[in-house]
């Protein structure tokens, strides 16, 4: 078997918002790679034992008091190295050329004139290649044993190359969608430069991630929380293809999931995979501790704290259990964003640190490694359907959090009824793949209305459809009438109770996704 992390490249981060589109691009080339804070030092570096450096860009000037540099030793140590526009800046000041502090920021579009194509830009050949500019100051005079590989209308110093200790910089983001050509340089600097293989792909991560899960696990049994998400449902199919039934799965019904929800994500494991999956229903109980709770942080704390007990419940019924299986992401993981502290991403939803004290439970979390785009693939990979693969995320507290106002099992169905509309719609527009998000949301507003002769005063629903490519920001999905026509009629039609619906068109920030 191929060791998929023989050849791995580091990233230091120092701070850009792009670092982890560094390390997506790096992966999609097949080579595996982890981001670390840019203060782990010469002795990390040297253990990690890296094929490559990739130093990323970040928001300081090289000339700010504690400016986060690398010690000169890094470039002495015979691995590859590139530095990206800050990163590039940290290697000319450390290796003694010359920076110069500009007030002017540099910022978008740019005409790369390419003069040497033997590496980094080889098979590049337009003559002018657009990258994305974003860069206060500038490398001003290489420093000794530099050459320029390509410059722009802006500067004479755009990319640089020390050939003899194959040491790299470049001014612009190759890793981002402006740089089109941004992935094939990427690609050059890991496979030319630092002489990797493509040898990182999921078909290879499934028998590592196995054998790791079976050292790990031995013959103790595991327990995995199903939510109706992608992320849990690729863990607890690794999971059992590694232990087959010394895994159980808990689904958790908390009476405000969608229809038919994760229902289906549970009959899809159990028929098509034969997992093993325990299905509680305790709705009932979910919406007693709800009752009379409108405030939104209330309903998640109290959502939260009751799946962790009905959990515990279900599990304390299975024995030999030793571990509790996760599907962390690697971006919840990554305790790089150096100076802003520990990510921010982590969620707090499933607090499960009590839980795992309590029944002395060890984590297993198969897809610590991975990006959402390659749990996925993974998730292809072990031929999970792309039903479940494609499907909208959907937030841990449910439709609690769209039920503006207090949560009853009358307005659950509700919204339920509604939002299952939503869905079939956008689904048969053939919208549904292209959009982040869409779903209904219940107001606690009641408005007049007419049906037949008669005079109603029901409630209103809000329709929400909007476009991301992370969730952190969206803009509202500009639906063609017709489909907001049809999703309208339907639900004054179909769901009682419902006699208006109106569109949001907020985008985040300032809004937010979700209303609560
Ligand atoms: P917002 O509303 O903050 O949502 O713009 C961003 C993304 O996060 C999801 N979301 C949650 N997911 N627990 C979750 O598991 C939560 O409490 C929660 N709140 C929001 C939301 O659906 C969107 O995709």
């Amino acid at each position: 078997m191929t060791d998929i992390h023989s050849q791995k490249i580091l990233i230091l981060d120092f701070g850009s918002q792009y670092t982890q589109l560094i390390a997506r691009r790096i992966r999609e080339a097949g080579v595996y790679c982890e981001i670390h804070p840019c203060n782990r030092g010469l002795d990390f570096i040297r253990s990690f034992n890296p094929a490559g450096i990739v130093f990323s860009g970040g928001p300081s000037s090289v000339y700010d008091k504690g400016a986060p540099l690398v010690p000169k030793e890094v470039f002495g140590l015979g691995v590859p190295a590139l530095g990206i526009c800050y990163g590039m800046q940290l290697t000319a000041r450390v290796l003694k050329g010359r920076v110069e502090r500009s007030k002017k920021r540099e910022y978008g579009g740019a005409d790369l004139l390419i003069n040497d194509r033997k590496d980094l830009f080889h098979g590049i050949k337009a003559k002018r290649v657009r990258v994305w500019m974003s860069h206060g100051d500038r490398v001003e005079a290489l420093p000794p044993g530099f050459t320029t590989i390509a410059r722009s209308k802006n500067s004479d110093i755009c990319a640089i190359r020390d050939a003899k200790r194959r040491i790299y910089g470049v001014q612009f983001h190759p890793e981002v969608v402006h740089t089109p050509k941004g992935g094939k340089m990427l690609e050059n600097f890991v496979f030319r430069v630092c002489g990797c293989k493509p040898l990182w792909t999921m078909r290879s991560f499934i028998d590592s991630a196995i054998a790791d899960i079976r050292e790990k696990v031995g013959s103790d049994c595991v327990v995995c929380g199903i939510s109706g998400g992608v992320d849990s449902a690729v863990a607890a199919l690794l999971v059992h293809k590694a232990i087959g039934d010394n895994l159980t799965c808990i689904f958790v019904d908390n009476g405000v999931l969608r229809r038919g929800e994760a229902v289906k994500v549970e009959a899809t494991l159990r028929k098509n995979f034969r997992m093993n999956i325990r299905r509680v229903d305790a709705s009932k109980r979910f919406l007693g501790k709800l009752k009379g709770v409108s405030d939104p942080e209330k309903k998640r704390k109290i959502i939260g704290n009751e799946f962790v007990r009905v959990f515990e419940e279900e599990a304390g019924k299975i024995k030999n259990v030793r571990f509790l299986a996760q599907g962390t992401l690697y971006p919840d993981v990554i305790e790089s964003v150096s100076f802003k502290g520990p990510s921010a991403t982590i969620k707090s939803h499933h607090n499960v640190g009590g839980l795992l004290k309590k029944m002395r439970l060890k984590l297993v979390e198969p897809l610590r490694e991975l990006f959402k785009d390659e749990v996925r693939s993974l998730g292809r990979e072990m031929g999970m359907s792309a039903e479940i693969i494609d499907r909208h995320p959907f937030p841990g507290p449910g439709l609690a959090i769209r039920i503006i106002g207090t949560v009853t099992a009358e307005r659950c169905d509700m919204l339920r009824a509604a939002d299952g509309i939503v869905l079939d719609e956008i689904k048969k527009a053939g919208l549904y793949k292209k959009m982040w998000q869409a779903f209904a949301v219940l107001l606690p507003i009641k408005t007049v209305g007419v049906m037949g002769d008669e005079r109603t005063y029901e409630n209103t629903v809000a329709l929400r459809a909007v476009e991301s490519v992370d969730g952190m920001t969206a803009d509202w999905v500009r639906l063609p009438y017709g489909v907001m026509e049809r999703i309208s009629t339907r639900i004054i039609n179909e769901v009682r109770g419902v006699n208006r619906v109106v569109y949001d068109i907020s985008s985040k920030p300032p809004s937010t996704i979700e209303w609560e």
